[in-house]
Formats: C-alpha cells, structure tokens, sequence
C-alpha cells in the first residue's frame, strides 16, 4: 500500500472504531442485542467506506466535525447488510471477518434485528449531525436511503439472488454489482461533494469515479472468492462457485475478469483529473481497492 494512503489509515482508524462504539453505547438496548450488533461492527472489518468518506473530504479540502459520524453511518450501513448476506436464506456463509457469521453466534431472528437495528441506528445518527445545515443532512438521508434501499443496495441483492437460479448477461451482472456494492461505495465519495458544495460538473466527474470503482471492487471481491482462501479473506472462500452464483470471472474468466478490472481502475483515474493536488487519496484508494487482497 502506498505509504501516504496508510498513513492515512493508520490517522483516522482509531477515531472510526471510537467512534462506532460510542454509536453502540447507547442505552434501554437489550442485552442480546446489543452484543449481537457490536459483535458484527466490532469484528475487525477493513473499514474502506467510512475511510472513502473522510478521503473524500480531504482531497476536497473540506474540515468538518460531522465528517467521523457521517462515514461510520455507512459502515452501520453495510454491517448490517453483510449480516443480513450472510443468512441461510441469503448466501448461507458460516464466516465472515475472520469470525463465525452472526447467525451462527446468535441464531437467525437475533441476526436479523441486530441487522435492522444497525440500519435504523445509521439514519438516526445522520438526523443528530452538529454541524452539517438541515438542508445538507436531508439531503444526506436520502442519498443513503436511495442507496441502501430497493433502488440501491438492497435491489442489487435480489436481483444477485435471482442470479443463482437463471444465467445473467454481463450487462444484468453490471447492474447486481453497481447497486449492491456500488451504491453504497458512491454514497460516500457523494456525500464528500455535499459537504464540499461542489458544483455539478465536479460532482459528475466524482460519480464517475465512485461508478468505476464500485464495480472494480466487486469485481475483485469476485475474483478473491476464487483465487484467495478462507483465512486470507477472513469469509469462506469459493462461496460464490458453491452457490452457482454469476460472477466476473464465472462470465468471462479469469483473465478476462482482470481486464474489467483494470479497464474500471484507468477510468475511475481519469476522472480525478479536477482535483489539483498532487497523489490524491482517492487515486490511491483506487489502486488500493484493484489491489487489495483480502
Ligand atoms: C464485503 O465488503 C462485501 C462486499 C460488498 C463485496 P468489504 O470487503 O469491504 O468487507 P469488510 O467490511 O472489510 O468486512
Ligand atoms: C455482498 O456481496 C454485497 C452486500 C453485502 C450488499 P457478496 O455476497 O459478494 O459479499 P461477500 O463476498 O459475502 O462479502
Ligand atoms: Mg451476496
Ligand atoms: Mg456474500
Ligand atoms: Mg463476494
């Protein structure tokens, strides 16, 4: 990893766990709940959302003291949504984080509402923001509910469900990926250009790059679940082949997986030509994300 991006990391990590479990620390939550929620968030995931969120930011040179509680929302956000991935009825994984999957710890219906609960706790906090206008975090709510929602992340789940059982075409797969994975990858980099009041080409061109590297990130986890192991990825390996999922690679192989993936990362790189700094973050969490192994 590029030194300056892990520098980065290493800055701002501490203060994203901190401040999620202060999210969690709330009061009147029952007991299992409670536990079943903070077992999932506090499972050591890498973090990548939350961290786009205050990338963003920096590389639009914006200093906010709302920016922490806006990019652990997301997080919140797609916690719950690996919980609910994770279920018999969804993908049946039995690991995830380097941990047994939630159900597996506290039986289904638990995993279930600890999942609507992180969901519901994530607007909550968006709606309690000290500093952001009234008018920025509406539009903040809805931007995340627009891609957490059946438009967003939670159509891209059915439509990768229905997957299983009739062939999709690569175009249809484009879609599961850009709204299950996508969605959520571009709220952050979007909520960034609220906060900055970045002007629409600007916001345009972000979404561009948030677009490209939605998909590379999807196809890279595809292209892991076959080339990595279950210890690496702390998630059982080869779970897409076991479900006959549509994938990348399954659609066009591996080598050809691969060009899809650098094709995206040279066009989200593209698109940041706007941002004057030299090395932006965003340019290096790109190539973080083509890269990543696990
Ligand atoms: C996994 O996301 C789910 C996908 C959208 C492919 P991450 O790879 O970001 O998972 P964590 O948060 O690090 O566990
Ligand atoms: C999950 O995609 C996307 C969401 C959770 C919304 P996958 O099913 O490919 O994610 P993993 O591989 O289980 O992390
Ligand atoms: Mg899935
Ligand atoms: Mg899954
Ligand atoms: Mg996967």
């Amino acid at each position: 990893m590029h030194k300056k991006l892990q520098h980065f990391i290493e800055n701002y990590q501490p203060a994203i766990e901190a401040q999620l479990n202060h999210m969690l620390a709330t009061t009147n939550v029952p007991e299992t709940l409670k536990s079943s929620m903070a077992y999932s968030v506090n499972a050591g995931g890498k973090r990548i959302r939350p961290l786009l969120v205050l990338a963003t930011l920096e590389d639009l040179g914006v200093q906010s003291a709302d920016a922490i509680s806006i990019a652990c929302a997301v997080e919140l956000i797609h916690t719950y949504s690996l919980i609910h991935d994770d279920l018999p009825c969804m993908d049946d994984d039995d690991y995830r984080r380097g941990k047994l999957t939630n159900h597996k710890v506290y039986g289904e219906a638990v995993a279930v509402l600890a999942g609507d609960a992180l969901q519901t706790l994530a607007f909550e906090v968006l709606t309690t923001l000290q500093e952001t206008s009234p008018k920025d975090a509406l539009q903040l709510v809805n931007m995340l509910a627009g891609a957490s929602g059946a438009a967003g992340m939670v159509g891209g789940q059915i439509l990768d469900i229905e997957g299983e059982t009739k062939p999709l075409s690569l175009m249809e797969l484009e879609t599961v990926h850009i709204n299950k994975t996508g969605a959520l990858l571009s709220f952050c980099i979007e909520a960034g250009a609220v906060l900055a009041g970045l002007d629409q080409a600007k916001t345009g061109q972000l979404k561009t790059f948030a677009w490209n590297i939605g998909l590379a990130f999807q196809i890279q986890d595809d292209i892991l679940d076959i080339t990595s192991t279950t210890e690496a990825l702390g998630k059982t390996a080869g779970s897409d082949i076991s479900s006959d999922k549509s994938t990348y690679p399954s659609l066009l192989g591996l080598d050809g997986a691969r060009e899809r993936l650098a094709e995206h990362h040279r066009l989200a790189g593209e698109s940041l030509s706007f941002i004057e700094q030299d090395e932006p973050l965003l340019e290096l969490f790109a190539d973080y994300i083509v890269n990543r192994q696990s």
